[in-house]
């Protein structure tokens, strides 16, 4: 671990006592109130961050999460709202000894209707999970990512987390049409809706996507989701410079249009390197300097097949792309699909990792990583991009065998400095958590920041929830 929560001076808050655990001991048996084992808790997935929380609670219902946030409000307790534990910015684990409220036990797929296409999820259910139930009637969750095993909806609505299929169906705030979510006084806040439709007052719910439990804990939302693609095909192909990545986007936007689903980029450093790691991953083609990952989803296979293909060939003979692959065969599409999401966790499971997500005009998406390897030298292992390219957002990674103070100084703030100066977001999806807080500026200006402090004032005038993140 990289100490660096030793640095963050203890805010103004209540220590817990005894008296505290009998109260939620009381509320929520015994069983759902944890204060030994709890690294699983405090730790947070890149163990980077260790929080002290002497105690973990596991509600049950929105009325026992009510209840929790009422006595640590009346108690000024801190909390930590907690999903799957799978966020990269350190915003779901303690930063010194807060509360962990997991919402692990609010799991069910209440209702899933298959003539409106409209869900309604606990927060706590699994992305995977809530997406089986979907596809049991011809539905599918309009979110991916590669965490899906592990976090929840709720967490994923909290950060408004992107993944793989924003260039199909765009982001959280369309998809998500109501949510519930208790404030820090244990107020509910009923903001649920079934409609796309719904222009009665200000629109409250998109607070809470992509707020990381600074205002509220969602309990409870309803997603629209769209129906599953009969045909999916997936193209893994091989290109020899940035600009032929350019072309070809443009390419599949033209001439894939409504049936792209996904458009993935994988430099070679990041792929040798998930290749090198796992050695269950196979690749259908090996040795260029880019990868591109091309998905499309559609209802009719024989004109989505041929529609690939033509694509794929236009794009050889143009001298584009040099090799490629294409696979409508589930098996094969899991395989390649296996390869992009085997990315990241080869990065942070090799060695340290310093992880950027970023935001960039897409003429300067990939610029940076080579700027950036240049600046960090022989000190890094290894400097690779990779990410959504179809939504312009780069996912910038350093690697070097232990956290090192050199680097560090090399790479921040520069990467937010060049960000900030192609006018970029500093955080496309991933959030700002604890990590990123002190860089907030390089992307809201001044004004903006001190707005969304009297928000924050307003929701949560004790701040109880999320301390130590976001805002400084
Ligand atoms: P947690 O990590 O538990 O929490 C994240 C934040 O949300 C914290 O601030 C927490 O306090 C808050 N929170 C959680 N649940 C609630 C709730 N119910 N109410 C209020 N606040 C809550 N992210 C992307 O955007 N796109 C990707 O493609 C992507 N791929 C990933 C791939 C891997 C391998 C990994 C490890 C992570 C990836 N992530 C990605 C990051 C992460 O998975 C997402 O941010 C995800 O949405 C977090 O969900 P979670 O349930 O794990 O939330
Ligand atoms: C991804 O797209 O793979 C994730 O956002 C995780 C990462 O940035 O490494
Ligand atoms: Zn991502």
């Amino acid at each position: 671990f990289t100490q660096i929560t030793d640095k963050v001076q203890r805010g103004n808050y209540a220590q817990l006592n005894d008296k505290d655990v009998v109260h939620f001991e009381q509320l929520l048996g015994k069983n759902h109130v944890l204060t030994e084992d709890l690294d699983a808790y405090n730790i947070c997935f890149q163990k980077r961050i260790r929080g002290n929380s002497k105690l973990v609670l596991k509600p049950g219902s929105t009325d026992e999460v009510a209840a929790i946030l009422r006595h640590c409000n009346e108690r000024r307790l801190a909390v930590v709202p907690q999903g799957g534990n799978t966020g990269l910015v350190g915003g779901s684990v303690p930063i010194c000894d807060e509360i962990v409220l997991s919402l692990q036990r609010l799991n069910k797929v209440l209702s899933v209707d298959e003539v409106t296409g409209i869900a309604i999820v606990e927060a706590g259910c699994i992305l995977e999970n809530f997406d089986q139930r979907a596809r049991d009637v011809g539905l599918t969750v309009p979110l991916d990512l590669g965490a899906k095993a592990s976090c929840h909806i709720g967490g994923n609505v909290s950060t408004n987390a992107g993944g793989v299929r924003v260039v199909r169906y765009g982001n959280l705030h369309g998809s998500v049409l109501g949510v519930e979510a208790v404030l820090a006084s244990g107020q509910v806040l009923d903001l649920m809706s079934n409609f796309k439709k719904d222009n009665t007052g200000y629109h409250m719910k998109h607070l809470f996507i992509g707020s990381e439990g600074t205002l509220g804990v969602v309990t409870k939302l309803s997603m629209l989701c769209p129906h599953a693609s009969k045909s999916v095909n997936v193209a893994f192909i091989g290109l020899n410079s940035f600009d032929d990545v350019l072309k070809t986007f443009v390419s599949a936007k033209r001439n894939l249009g409504e049936i792209l689903s996904s458009c993935e980029l994988i430099d070679h450093l990041a792929f040798d390197n998930a290749l090198d790691h796992y050695k269950f991953l196979k690749s259908p083609i090996t040795g260029y300097p880019f990868y591109m990952l091309i998905e499309t989803s559609g209802s009719n296979a024989t004109h989505d097949e041929e529609k690939i293909n033509q694509f794929i060939s236009d794009g050889m003979e143009r001298g584009e792309i040099i090799d490629g692959t294409v696979t409508g065969d589930p098996g094969k599409v899991q395989e390649i699909w296996k390869i992009r999401e085997m990315v990241p966790l080869a990065l942070i499971e090799k060695s340290f990792c310093f992880k950027y997500d970023i935001s960039l005009p897409l003429r300067d998406f990939y610029g940076i990583v080579d700027v950036l390897r240049e600046r960090c030298g022989p000190l890094a292992t290894i400097v690779c991009g990779y990410g959504h390219l179809g939504d312009s957002n780069l996912h910038l990674n350093v690697s070097c065998e232990h956290f090192n103070e050199d680097i560090y100084k090399r790479v921040e703030p520069f990467v937010y400095e060049y960000t900030s100066q192609l006018k970029g977001s500093i955080s496309a999806e991933h959030g700002i958590g604890f990590l990123k807080k002190n860089y907030l500026h390089y992307s809201k200006n001044p004004i903006a920041i001190d707005w969304m402090r009297d928000m924050k004032k307003m929701f949560d005038p004790n701040a109880i929830l999320n301390p130590y993140k976001m805002l400084n």
